[in-house]
């Protein structure tokens, strides 16, 4: 196999760099949610980085940043990267991995001075998490084409900016065209999030595709009151639909089965006081499922109890739908590439679907696209305590280098 290798403590150094900006103290995690000041910082370091790197930078008009390396040919270039947002209670390798990887990929082939045949590039996308603008791979969508751009610049945040606006206000609404071009090929190295590499004792995971998607914000209106006054047979009480919808939600995913997921991630009461029942509730629903038939008759179980126990409190529910993505398989040849790679690496590796949503699932509608995983120690992420060795790191940054090389000049 080629002697190419990507150098760890440069990687580790750049992921330090990067966390260091939304640091949450005390911890090794981060927190920069889409379009903050913190998230401008971030995108301002790897901007920086690509420049250094002497690569071509483009950012368009929902923020994706895409930075390219020349080959020997002009056509489309063999593409890698994943997003620098987080969510607010982020660890430092979910995203930033497969960008600052990617940025150590260009470094190790330019440094070499091997010219690939075809472009490699590494771009960031903006609001992957979701978490602050929904729905999440936001910026990977518009690129592929799957939202027309006055519509995600319209997107309100949950806390009231829109997209647009917040664009403007960090200097990141660029020009380069949406939809945007399709790549080669992408290839994105991310964490797994998930324990399966680490309970399987393997070390790589070649990704198979992304299970579907489905968010849906509800808000149960009833009639507030004194909660010392009011009898019981007399309320109608939001905070009690949601703790039932919530319960539903367990009940309704553990008679489903795996990969059946089901979470009530955010709760929201108004007025939210000791002594008040609540005049509404508002909370998230996110149901994940690999069949697509299934998670399908999930939303619709799901729909059908929040009327009942709604009505049943003398309420009103209305539902919104934040985010709705169908399961992706991604390309056999990509998925066989990165499976061959890392085994002549001398690495284990296994086939396995993405419990996570990744903008490689957008890319996929454009040009062939796989993962790379690597493992998450005790499966633990969106949390700061989100944790991968270097030699994972090492071991999925050279995966990647090889697969990209052997892409670009293929
Ligand atoms: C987004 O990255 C998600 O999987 O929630
Ligand atoms: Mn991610
Ligand atoms: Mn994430």
């Amino acid at each position: 196999m080629d002697a190419l290798a990507i150098n760890i403590d440069r990687l580790e150094q750049r992921l330090a760099d990067l966390a260091a900006i939304g640091a949450i103290e005390g911890t090794e995690g981060c927190a920069r949610l889409a379009l903050t000041d913190e998230d401008k910082q971030g995108r301002d370091l790897v901007i920086t980085q690509m420049r250094d790197l002497g690569l071509t930078v483009t950012i368009d008009g929902i923020g994706n940043v895409i930075a390219t390396m020349s080959g020997q040919t002009d056509g489309p270039p063999v593409m890698t990267g994943s997003h620098i947002d987080t969510v607010r209670t982020g660890g430092r390798y979910d995203g930033n991995l497969g960008v600052l990887a990617g940025l150590e990929v260009i470094e190790v082939v330019k440094s070499s001075g091997l010219v690939p045949k075809r472009p490699i590039a590494v771009g960031f996308f903006t609001d992957e998490e979701g978490a602050r603008f929904a729905p999440d791979m936001l910026g990977s969508l518009v690129y592929v084409g799957g939202m027309p751009l006055e519509e995600a610049l319209e997107i309100r945040a949950i806390d009231g900016a829109t997209v647009g606006e917040e664009l403007v206000r960090i200097g990141y609404r660029g020009s380069a065209p949406l939809p945007g071009p399709s790549p080669h090929a992408f290839v994105e190295l991310h964490i797994e999030q998930g324990p399966v590499l680490e309970a399987e004792g393997v070390t790589i995971g070649a990704v198979t595709g992304v299970q579907g998607i489905s968010w849906t914000e509800v808000t149960v209106t009833g009639q507030s009151n004194h909660a010392g006054t009011t009898p019981m047979h007399l309320r109608k009480d939001p905070g009690f639909v949601a703790a039932a919808c919530a319960q539903f939600v367990r009940e309704l995913v553990l008679k489903i089965g795996p990969p059946q997921v089901g979470t009530v991630g955010r709760v929201e009461f108004r007025p939210n006081l000791v002594n008040v029942v609540p005049a509404s509730a508002s909370f998230t629903v996110d149901l994940r499922n690999t069949d697509e038939a299934v998670l399908a008759e999930a939303e619709q179980q799901f729909r059908a109890f929040l009327e009942a126990a709604a009505s049943g409190e003398g309420c009103t529910a209305e539902t919104r739908e934040l985010a709705r993505f169908e399961p992706v398989e991604f390309d056999p040849d990509v998925v066989s590439l990165v499976e061959t790679m890392a085994k002549e690496l001398g690495h284990s590796v296994m086939r396995l679907p993405s419990g996570a949503g990744h903008d490689a699932q957008m890319m996929a509608r454009l040009c062939p696209t796989a993962m790379v995983f690597t493992q998450s120690r005790d499966g633990i992420s969106h949390n700061p305590l989100e944790y991968t060795s270097p030699a994972d790191l090492e071991a999925g940054a050279n995966v990647l280098l090889h697969t990209i090389l052997a892409l670009a000049n293929s």
